[in-house]
């Protein structure tokens, strides 16, 4: 809680204040992100769901029976249940998420779906280090599934980061099964970060409101606003708060400063190109193995065998 708070503090503290996107998900910041899979802007879900629909038979033969299925960011788990209903003879399931009430509901009704599956839920920060548990029956192997595209919330040398700690997790013989969201048109990118119904924006305010319930901060919500950008030349999505007055917040024993028009940044969506993938992937080192995408090249499920 202390080094959470002085991380917090660190970031509040650069010329570009930043906050860690991992804050969007208490429970409410679990739910409003949900509600923003079913918007008709965010093609993300919707296409990943539509490419995993369509592969799942392919999919599933390649990982072949008996293997341990390992999640990061599983959230509410949906498109984790195609994958639970078509691999064969599924050693164990491990949801990872940091987000505990949301994945604890989530995993109820995944055991309810899933009576014959061992399902071991681990609450953790995957960016620090965490263990996970042993199922049962032992695995011919390890599939590291991260749909979603949130690697793409990390910037380059952290996305590595997190890549190797999947490829040690997945170990000898395993794979990752990851989404990766692709380059387009940058209207179509912007209108999913700027939803008409303002669903992004409630997200982007939770995170505000989680930081005061949990660390008795005392940012004022309505003193802020949602801004989301896309910055072609980096391929990715700018997602801040910026403060529409000059202002003061408590945060521990720090005061932060905020000039009307200041931005903080929230979090970073990139857009990858598929040779931009593969190079970071091989950095990891990741081979990709396969890519299944949808016919508009907007999104792509890839998976990763390790070198
Ligand atoms: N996999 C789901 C959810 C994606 S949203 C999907 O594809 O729709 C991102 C998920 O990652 C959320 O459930 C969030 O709680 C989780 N998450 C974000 N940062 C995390 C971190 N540092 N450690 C663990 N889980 C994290
Ligand atoms: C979880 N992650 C991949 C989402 C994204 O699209 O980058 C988070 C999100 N932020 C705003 N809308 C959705």
């Amino acid at each position: 809680m202390a080094s959470e708070i002085e991380a917090l503090i660190a970031g509040l503290s650069k010329p570009q204040k930043s906050i860690a996107p991992k804050y969007f998900y208490d429970e409410t910041g679990s739910g409003l992100f949900e509600e923003i899979t079913a918007l008709p802007e965010y093609y993300l879900t919707s296409t990943e769901l539509g490419i995993m629909d369509s592969y799942i038979d392919e999919i599933a033969d390649i990982v072949g029976p008996q293997a341990s299925l390992i999640e990061f960011g599983s959230g509410s788990s949906v498109k984790t249940r195609l994958l639970l209903e078509h691999l064969d003879k599924l050693a164990a399931y491990v949801p990872v998420d940091i987000s505990e009430e949301h994945l604890l509901e989530s995993q109820r009704d995944i055991r309810a779906a899933f009576p014959h599956i061992e399902v071991l839920p681990v609450v953790a920060d995957f960016t620090h280090s965490f263990s996970l548990p042993s199922p049962a029956t032992m695995p011919r192997r390890n599939v590291v599934y991260f749909p979603g595209s949130t690697i793409g919330n990390f910037e380059y040398h952290n996305a590595v980061d997190l890549l190797r700690v999947m490829h040690e997790e997945a170990g000898a013989g395993g794979a990752l099964l990851i989404g990766v969201d692709l380059q387009k048109d940058p209207a179509v990118i912007h209108n999913a970060y700027n939803d008409s119904a303002g669903v992004t924006a409630r997200f982007n305010l939770n995170m505000l409101r989680h930081l005061n319930r949990e660390f008795g901060s005392d940012f004022e919500l309505e003193s802020f606003r949602h801004r989301a950008t896309y910055d072609p030349d980096e391929g990715r999505i700018v997602i801040e708060l910026v403060s529409t007055r000059q202002q003061t917040a408590h945060l521990g024993d720090a005061t932060i400063f905020l000039d009307e028009g200041e931005a903080i940044l929230t979090e970073y969506s990139h857009k990858y190109t598929l040779d931009g993938f593969a190079a970071m992937a091989g950095v990891a080192g990741f081979t990709v193995s396969k890519v299944w995408t949808d016919p508009k090249q907007w999104f792509s499920v890839q998976l990763l065998l390790r070198n």
